[in-house]
C-alpha cells in the first residue's frame, strides 16, 4: 500500500465482537485512513447496516446484488489499499479459504490482490478445530496475515483462546501488514503546534486561535510511518502517543529556544504553531488594576523561521500561513522570506479551519508549483505534506 492509497476496506464478520470494530473503525479514521465498510450479511444482526454508514460516512451494502450499476465488488476491491476483516468469524474463514464468492465481502476478497488482515474472534473450541487450524493455515500460505486471537473471558461463562484482540494490537498489526508506509523510520522530525502567549501580567496574555489540532496530526502521522518525532506545543495538552517526545513551552521565545536546541538534529520541521507577531515591552509583575489597563506598549517577537534559515544544513522546513485575503501572494512571499521548502496556506476569513478537523487549501514548493487541497481530514493533509517533505529530502 502506498503512502497515499489509504482506502481500506474493513470487512465485519457475524460475531458478538462486531460492535468493538466501531472502535477500530474510528481509529483508523483518525490516523487518516479512508474506511469503506462491509459487513456480512449475518453480521447485521449483532451491528447494523446504519451504525457503519453513520461512522464511516459512505454507503454499505453486503449483496452484489445491490447498487449493481457501481458493480461494487469489483470497484471497492480495486480501490482498496488494504483490507481488515474484523471479526472473523469460523465460517468466514472457511469461505474465505474455500474461495467462497457467497456475499459482497467475499467477492471484493477474491477481486483483489492488496494486503489482508484478518482479525478471528470465535470460541475456543472452533478456533482450535482441525477445520479452522487448516483453513488458517491456508490463508497464512497465500499472504493473509492471520492474527491470534487474544486468550481471557469468552461471551458466556468459559475462557480460552478466542477473544477478539485489542484495538491497539489490531492497529500494530495493520500498521506493521502495511511496512511501505514506515517510510520515516531513522528521520528526524521537528513538529511545532498550538498557539503562544504573551504575558501582559500574571493574569492576561497575547495569545490566538490556533487549536494545535494539525501540528497534532502531522507528529502523529510521522510518528506512525517510523519518524523519532519531537513535537515542541505551546498552551495545549498532548495525549500520549507512542514515538513522540513532547515538550512544553509558552511564549515565542520559549519556543525559539527550544526550536534552536532540536534544529541541528532535526531533518524535517514542520512549523505549524501560529507565533505572536509582538509581545508587550514589559511583563508586569503584578496583576494590573483596570483603572492603569488601557494601553500595551508592543515590541516584536522574532520570526523563529527566518532566524533559523541561516543554521539550515539540509534541512527540510515547511511553513503554514493562515490568511484572511491574498493568500497565495503572500504565502508565495513568506515561502522566500522565511527561506522555505514549502508552505501549506489556509484562508481563514470568517473563522474558518480553526478547531476543525478538517482543512481546505493549497500546498506551495519552492519551485513555485502549487497543489490544491481540496476539504479533507488534518490526518490527511499531515500524510501529504511528509510525502512532499520527504521528497525533498532526497
Ligand atoms: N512564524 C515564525 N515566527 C513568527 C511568526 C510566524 O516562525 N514570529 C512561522 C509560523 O509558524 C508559520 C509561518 O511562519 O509557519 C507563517 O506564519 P504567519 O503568522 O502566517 O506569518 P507572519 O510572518 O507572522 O506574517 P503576517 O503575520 O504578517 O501574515
Amino acid at each position: 500500500m502506498s503512502a497515499t492509497n489509504r482506502e481500506v476496506i474493513l470487512g465485519i464478520g457475524g460475531g458478538i465482537a462486531a460492535y468493538k470494530s466501531a472502535d477500530l473503525l474510528r481509529r483508523l479514521q483518525d490516523i487518516g485512513y479512508l474506511v469503506t465498510v462491509v459487513p456480512t450479511p449475518s453480521s447485521l444482526n449483532f451491528v447494523g447496516a446504519p451504525t457503519w454508514q453513520a461512522l464511516s460516512g459512505r454507503a454499505v451494502t453486503t449483496q452484489v446484488w445491490e447498487r449493481v450499476d457501481e458493480v461494487r465488488h469489483v470497484s471497492l476491491a480495486q480501490q482498496a489499499g488494504a483490507f481488515i476483516i474484523a471479526p472473523a468469524t469460523a465460517d468466514l474463514i472457511a469461505r474465505i479459504a474455500a474461495g467462497r464468492a457467497d456475499d459482497l465481502l467475499t467477492n471484493c476478497v477474491l477481486a483483489s490482490d492488496a494486503p489482508k488482515l484478518i482479525v478471528p474472534a470465535m470460541h475456543p473450541s472452533m478456533w482450535l478445530d482441525a477445520a479452522t487450524v487448516a483453513n488458517v493455515q491456508t490463508l497464512r500460505a497465500r499472504g493473509f496475515i492471520v492474527m491470534e486471537p487474544a486468550v481471557g473471558r469468552l461471551t458466556g461463562s468459559d475462557s480460552g483462546q478466542g477473544r477478539f484482540p485489542d484495538t491497539n494490537q489490531i492497529l500494530d498489526a495493520f500498521l506493521a501488514m502495511e511496512g511501505a508506509v514506515r517510510d520515516l523510520v531513522g528521520v528526524n522530525v521537528l513538529v511545532t503546534a498550538g498557539g503562544t502567549r504573551e504575558a501582559i501580567d500574571p493574569v492576561r496574555f497575547i495569545g490566538n486561535r490556533s487549536s494545535g489540532k494539525q501540528g497534532v496530526a502531522i507528529a502523529k502521522a510521522a510518528a506512525l510511518r517510523g519518524a523519532k518525532v519531537e513535537l515542541i506545543a505551546a498552551n495545549m495538552e498532548i495525549p500520549y502517543f507512542p514515538g513522540i517526545e513532547v515538550t512544553h513551552v509558552e511564549s515565542a521565545e520559549q519556543m525559539l529556544d527550544a526550536l534552536r536546541d532540536r534544529f541541528t538534529h532535526t531533518q524535517i520541521l514542520l512549523m505549524s504553531a501560529a507565533v505572536a507577531d509582538a509581545k508587550p515591552k514589559a511583563t508586569a509583575l503584578e496583576k494590573i488594576k483596570k483603572a492603569q489597563f488601557n494601553n500595551i506598549e508592543l515590541e516584536a517577537n522574532p520570526d523563529l523561521l527566518a532566524t533559523l534559515q541561516p543554521l539550515k544544513t539540509g534541512q527540510v522546513m515547511v511553513g503554514f500561513a493562515a490568511e484572511t485575503s491574498d493568500h497565495l501572494a503572500s504565502a508565495q512571499k513568506k515561502l522566500s522570506a522565511k527561506g522555505l521548502d514549502l508552505i501549506y496556506v489556509n484562508d481563514v476569513s470568517g473563522g474558518a479551519i480553526f478547531g476543525s478537523q478538517e482543512t481546505q487549501g493549497t500546498i506551495i514548493l519552492a519551485n513555485g508549483e502549487n497543489i490544491p487541497i481540496p476539504l479533507q481530514s488534518k490526518d490527511r493533509l499531515a500524510n501529504l505534506l511528509l510525502d512532499y517533505a520527504r521528497k525533498q529530502l532526497g
